[in-house]
């Protein structure tokens, strides 16, 4: 039996019953696609859901704000794929008259989907043949066929795409694209695949030479950026003082507190530190530590310091961004995964200033 074969029996036989299977709406399946770029499947079903509940219709996604989308989106991180979903619902229902587009070409011309996307949906709503490549197509081919040429090189990639697209050929390629990233989901997973059991151990290259482990080959990626936030929490009453981040950074248009980024861990009693807090709060101010967080995002990590303080005067003029809204509001608003975290555990802190 062909590998192909071979995986689409698999496929059937051990799918899981997973909603955006159910539909060739090419609007539907790009929602999940977006979604499932950004987190696995277990997290991504609830986003998709609510997604799908809130928006049942490009029509009804174009409709929405950047604010109202990045809400739904909160907490998944990326917030630019959020906001190139708009854009792209927008320009869907003006220039394709409301039809999500079926095919690769038109696709890939849109904001936010790159070939991966554009593969996936054109397969899964029209049955293109084009292959899909993710982490789990790769694993899958360098394995089997024993391809050791790094993933994340551009020769990599084109040696994998033309492997992919060669094994599409003449197949179901929306049955064939889901098996694929299911197999490597479930069976020929990263750390520990279930080779015992694996239908196509006979013929793997990287279970006959001992190399599972070894293959897919990565190159090391960059190093990671490391930043140091320190947040003010400032309570009035029923307000808290927030802060709208600007382009040209993580988590753009989303909302944080008023923020003193330094190049080290602060103490809170260094002259420089009171002289940035004089910059922000227009006088210096006695600071207490709440709490602490390590964020790790993709390219950087983050060490949060949350700090509360005894005084504070707001110079409004400099700061356009930053105001008081009540917790309330504070909720409705957009917030990237550090915030909310903090919210949802000093609430009581908040509540009994
Ligand atoms: N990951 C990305 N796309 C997926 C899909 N369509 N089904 C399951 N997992 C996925």
């Amino acid at each position: 039996m062909s590998f192909q074969s071979e995986i689409i029996n698999w496929y059937e036989a051990h799918k899981r019953d997973l909603p955006w299977r159910k539909t060739r709406d090419a609007y539907v399946i790009w929602l999940s696609e977006v979604i499932l770029q950004q987190t696995r499947v277990e997290q991504g079903l609830p986003y998709f859901n609510r997604f799908l509940e809130n928006y049942p219709t490009v029509q009804d996604f174009a409709g929405a704000s950047e604010t109202q989308i990045l809400k739904l989106w909160q907490g998944l991180g990326y917030y630019s794929r959020g906001r190139n979903m708009l854009h792209t619902a927008i320009e869907v229902c003006a220039q394709h008259n409301g039809q999500f587009p079926t095919k690769y070409e038109q696709l890939i011309t849109l904001k936010g989907i790159g070939e991966y996307t554009a593969a996936a949906i054109a397969s899964f709503s029209s049955n293109e043949s084009k292959a899909v490549l993710d982490g789990n197509v790769f694993r899958v081919l360098a394995r089997y066929f024993g391809v050791a040429e790094p993933i994340n090189t551009g020769a990599g990639k084109k040696q994998f795409s033309t492997l992919a697209q060669s094994l599409v050929s003449g197949q179901d390629a929306s049955i064939y694209n889901q098996a694929m990233m299911e197999f490597g989901a479930l069976q020929c997973k990263p750390k520990s695949p279930d080779c015992l059991n694996c239908p196509i151990q006979t013929g793997c290259f990287a279970n006959q030479q001992n190399l599972v482990h070894t293959l897919p080959v990565k190159l090391n990626k960059l190093k990671k950026r490391i930043r140091y936030f320190n947040y003010f929490v400032c309570r009035s009453d029923d307000a808290i003082l927030v802060n709208k981040r600007s382009a040209g950074d993580i988590w753009q248009e989303l909302y944080d507190f008023p923020l003193i980024e330094t190049v080290e861990m602060h103490q809170n009693d260094q002259e420089s530190f009171q002289e940035k807090l004089k910059n922000v709060f227009g006088t210096t101010c006695k600071i207490n530590t709440i709490s602490r967080q390590k964020h790790l995002l993709t390219h950087q990590t983050i060490y949060v310091e949350f700090f509360g303080l005894d005084n504070y005067i707001i110079n409004f003029n400099k700061h356009t961004e930053i105001k008081w809204v009540s917790l309330a509001e504070f909720d409705e608003l957009p917030q990237p995964k550090v915030i909310t975290n903090f919210m949802n555990m000093h609430f009581n802190y908040l509540e009994k200033p």
